[in-house]
């Protein structure tokens, strides 16, 4: 009895460190705010330079009417609309208005913005697009199962996917240097997923595309060291990439012990070329079958 009352109060002190939003670990992009949406524009050259390479991996070629989902304030966007001149474009959604704001400053006909997430794509019609990609976007959608169903939905038959996405597996410093410093405020229950909480693994990402009905082309690991120039820089950038979510839920004096520690800590790592940001992103490329067998007939032969 006695053991059981002390487990609860371990339980109970544990829980009282976070806020049920944080327990949760809830993205919620109404956080995002005009400044930070500025300030992911100015310190996304990394997550632009990978995109690009995504962009010519899917061969996006003159004509094609593609989808970039979670676009952002629009880099990306802006980039791919010229490959698809003259008569091609490009659609990019993003639930953040600040975002879409940002991106809107980008004229081009080929090129247009729009409010959505991927949790409503249902106003977009079906076996329409030529390419849908998602850079670094992957890792904040909950629904990933919903979102591809219906990125499959309004793909052609031999449409192309393409996504890069953070890997569940972040065997970096600065990641662990994050977690020892979560933890050393909130207790060794914290997790390190409550930075990023919908992270996937390399074997769950393929195994939800082809449950999706897409195949897979490639999907590649690459792991790349980004150099920042300083402790608040690296903060700016994971509070701007995370609209709002990093570190949120928290008490704002639980949230400043965490950064201090975290810059104290970061500041160890600084070399001659700035502060090592090493970060693992997972590639996929697929397309949709140009066949596409129903899953209603799939489930009677399998019976018969
Ligand atoms: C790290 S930024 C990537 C932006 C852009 N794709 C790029 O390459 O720089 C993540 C973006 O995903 C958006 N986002 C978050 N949840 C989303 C969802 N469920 N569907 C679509 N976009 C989402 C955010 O508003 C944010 O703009």
């Amino acid at each position: 009895m006695q053991k059981h009352v002390f487990f609860l109060i371990i339980v109970f002190i544990s829980l009282s460190n976070l806020t049920s939003d944080f327990f949760g670990a809830t993205v919620d992009v109404s956080r995002d705010s005009p400044a930070l949406a500025l300030s992911y524009q100015r310190l996304s050259r990394p997550q632009f330079r990978q995109g690009k390479k995504l962009i010519h991996l899917l061969k996006i070629k003159a004509g094609e009417k593609v989808l970039d989902i979670g676009c952002g304030s629009g880099e990306l966007t802006a980039y791919t609309a010229q490959f698809v001149k003259p008569k091609g474009w490009v659609l990019g959604i993003d639930p953040s208005p600040y975002r879409i704001d940002l991106a809107n400053q980008k004229k081009d006909k080929n090129l247009s913005f729009r409010i959505g997430g991927s949790d409503d794509l249902s106003s977009l019609p079906s076996n329409f697009y030529d390419v849908v990609y998602l850079n670094y976007v992957f890792h904040w959608i909950l629904d990933k199962k919903r979102a591809l169903e219906e990125i499959f939905r309004i793909l052609k038959p031999g449409g192309r996917l393409g996504l890069c996405t953070g890997d569940k597996e972040q065997h970096s410093k600065n990641f662990k240097i994050l977690s020892e410093s979560i933890q050393a405020v909130l207790g060794p229950t914290a997790s390190k997923d409550l930075v990023v909480p919908y992270h996937i693994s390399k074997e769950e990402l393929q195994s939800l595309v082809i449950k999706s009905g897409f195949i897979i082309d490639s999907l590649m690991v690459e792991e790349k060291t980004n150099y920042v120039k300083s402790p608040k820089e690296v903060i700016e950038f994971l509070e701007a990439s995370d609209f709002g979510n990093f570190l949120a839920g928290i008490t704002e004096e639980k949230r400043q012990r965490i950064l201090s520690l975290f810059k104290q800590k970061l500041s160890e790592t600084m070399t001659s070329q700035g502060i090592p940001m090493k970060y693992r992103t997972l590639i996929l490329i697929g397309h949709k079958p140009k066949t596409v067998v129903s899953k209603a007939f799939l489930k009677i032969d399998l019976k018969s």
